[in-house]
């Protein structure tokens, strides 16, 4: 045996006992005649000594040890004089009688240590280095921990872990396509899946009525801090439901995840807002509500009075930042800014401060009356104090620019609060989403999701009005997981791919099977997907989903450390009958 016992789990109890330890040189410190070395395994950190007066030779080898090594140490377990508090083995130290170098190591390009020294780009190098470091190490225990508990409850409900291929066929909606060249099938080209939407809808089909798997999907498109090329979703279906059996089942797992892991009780259920009013009130279809400022429609109270800012712009929408009346020039200066950045795109920002003394500032001063700006006061229910933010423009645009500028102001009033969870989820979603640049529709969610039985016969009079069976459920301004109820008529499921511009033969050649299936009893059903790597980053506290995940990729959708993606042989292209084409190097 090459240990009996992990750097982690020795304790005083321990004191007196022989132990062999295997492990990782994290720091080796000369003090007089004592060398001092951590030893650093999975489980922990523990002090070894090598004493030069009982044992010259040992306590040489140990000075000689770098960093990273790999070492085997017998010892005896002793009390410490002089005890660590900060260390879960901090109140003894292992007496060294042996030391067997197991292997050497190169001097590490960082330090393994919580608080490293490598920047991002060379610990992403290093990775298998940087896997070493405890914080990185207790994100993939808790992605463990909670895959097994996801599992464990999902089993206990009757659902099934099935897995679905990686290899699928390339269809068009949705993001882009990562897709795979066919030796075999020269010419022709798989896709990596998306999702597992269309399998999991087939196996309803095929009466698996609880589904789920912690399943790989691929996107190619641009990455942020909650994207990844490659991610993996929570993704399960349901036959005989509707979306209240499919929320009340998932809100259950979200909350028994918050339990589980966090010790947090859930007791009320999530609160629920429909699209509108998250656009109405946040700006956003992922609204985070740990804190307030909802949005407050200005136009009858600004307009009309001739300042053509105000006047000519569809939407006057403002926020009440509360007890901000005090800020200074430069910090409303620097808000200005904010809302001008490229990424943000407003023109300006209108600010009016309602003093604790009764009387009021504001940057459109010249253009209305204390009296006409105390009415947008009593409107957005501004008190003494507090600081009104107002944002102008075309409807959407207006909104979502006042949500980055709600969630600046969040962010500077220190209101997200990373250990606060604010779950709700947003329903209603519409149907269709227009696109300018290509004259059509689009599905919001996917083509398979089944417009709300309310809202069916305005199918085609008012289509961008119809409303979906879909719902994201929401966390702190992040969107953890959406689903829907599908579509299970062939009819209507051949109506919508027309509404998406699609012809019956383009849409045979996409969804065929999918269509063939549902001709031979397709059950009523619903699903939904959770962002796995988002719930460990929510819950782990992290900025990034990359944090939880073993070996990321960059934000431009390379692995730094293996260097993909990569070239491949001419005999490989050859093979696969490809050719390349590329862009002359600028
Ligand atoms: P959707 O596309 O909303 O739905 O994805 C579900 C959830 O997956 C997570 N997610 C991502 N996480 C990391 N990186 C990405 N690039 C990424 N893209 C999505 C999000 C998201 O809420 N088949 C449907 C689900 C269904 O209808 O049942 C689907 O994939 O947390």
């Amino acid at each position: 045996m090459y240990r009996d016992r992990t750097c982690g789990e020795l304790r005083l109890e321990d004191a007196g006992k022989e132990v062999t330890l295997a492990g990782w040189v994290q720091r080796t410190r000369k003090m007089g005649g004592m060398t001092f070395v951590d030893v650093r395994d999975r489980y922990g950190i523990t002090q070894v000594v090598f004493n030069n007066e009982i044992n010259k030779d040992l306590t040489e080898a140990a000075n000689a040890l770098g960093r990273e090594f790999v070492v085997r140490i017998k010892g005896n377990v002793a009390e410490r004089s002089s005890k660590n508090p900060n260390l879960p083995t901090g109140d003894i130290e292992v007496i060294a009688e042996t030391l067997q170098v197991l292997n050497r190591s190169e001097v590490p390009p960082f330090t393994i240590e919580d608080n490293t020294d490598g920047g991002d780009d060379l610990r992403m190098k290093y990775r298998y280095l940087d896997l070493r470091r405890p914080c990185v190490r207790r994100n993939l225990e808790l992605r463990h921990k909670m895959a097994f508990e996801i599992r464990r409850y999902l089993d206990s409900k009757g659902f099934l872990e099935i897995e679905t291929p990686i290899l699928v066929k390339s269809t068009p909606e949705g993001a882009r396509d990562f897709v795979v060249p066919s030796r075999m099938n020269p010419g022709e080209f798989y896709a990596l899946p998306q999702s597992p939407q269309l399998f999991k809808q087939l196996l309803m089909v095929s009466g698996y009525d609880r589904y789920f798997q912690i399943a790989k999907c691929f996107r190619d498109e641009d990455l942020r801090a909650d994207r990844q090329p490659e991610f993996t979703q929570i993704d399960c279906e349901m036959s005989f439901v509707e979306q209240e059996d499919v929320i009340q089942m998932f809100e259950g797992l979200v909350k028994h995840i918050f339990k589980y892991v966090k010790n947090i009780d859930f007791t009320d259920p999530f609160p629920r807002i429909t699209w509108n009013d998250a656009m109405r009130f946040y700006g956003s279809d992922k609204p985070d509500i740990r804190f307030g400022m909802k949005f407050v429609e200005l136009n009858d109270v600004a307009k009309g009075h001739g300042f053509s800012v105000v006047d000519e712009a569809p939407l006057v929408v403002g926020i009440v930042a509360p007890g901000c009346a005090g800020y200074s020039r430069k910090q409303i200066d620097e808000l200005t800014e904010f809302v001008k950045r490229p990424q943000v795109g407003a023109k300006g920002l209108i600010w009016v401060k309602f003093e604790p003394d009764g009387s009021i500032k504001s940057s459109v001063g010249k253009f209305f009356s204390e009296d006409e700006l105390r009415k947008w006061g009593e409107k957005a229910e501004a008190k003494p104090g507090d600081l009104l933010l107002v944002i102008t423009g075309e409807e959407m645009k207006a909104r979502k620019q006042l949500c980055e500028l709600r969630l600046e102001m969040g962010n500077r009033l220190g209101l997200r609060d990373r250990n606060v969870f604010a779950p709700l989820w947003v329903i209603d979603f519409p149907l269709f989403e227009w696109d300018d640049e290509t004259q059509r529709y689009y599905a919001m969610h996917h083509p398979f999701t089944s417009p709300n039985p309310e809202d069916i016969p305005m199918l085609r009079t008012d289509t961008g009005k119809v409303r979906a069976t879909a719902y994201d459920i929401v966390v702190n301004g992040t969107e953890l997981g959406g689903g829907s109820i599908r579509i299970h008529d062939s009819e209507l499921q051949n109506e919508m791919f027309e509404l998406l511009g699609f012809t019956p033969e383009r849409a045979k050649e996409q969804f065929g099977f999918l269509m063939n299936a549902f001709q031979y009893g397709a059950p009523p059903h619903g699903g939904l997907a959770l962002g796995f790597d988002r719930f460990v980053s929510m819950l782990a506290g992290l900025d990034s989903i990359r944090d939880t995940i073993a070996f990321p990729k960059n934000n431009s959708g390379r692995d730094v450390m293996n260097e993909s993606p990569s070239p491949i042989d001419d005999s490989q292209l050859q093979e696969l009958c490809l050719t390349l084409n590329l862009p002359e190097k600028k």
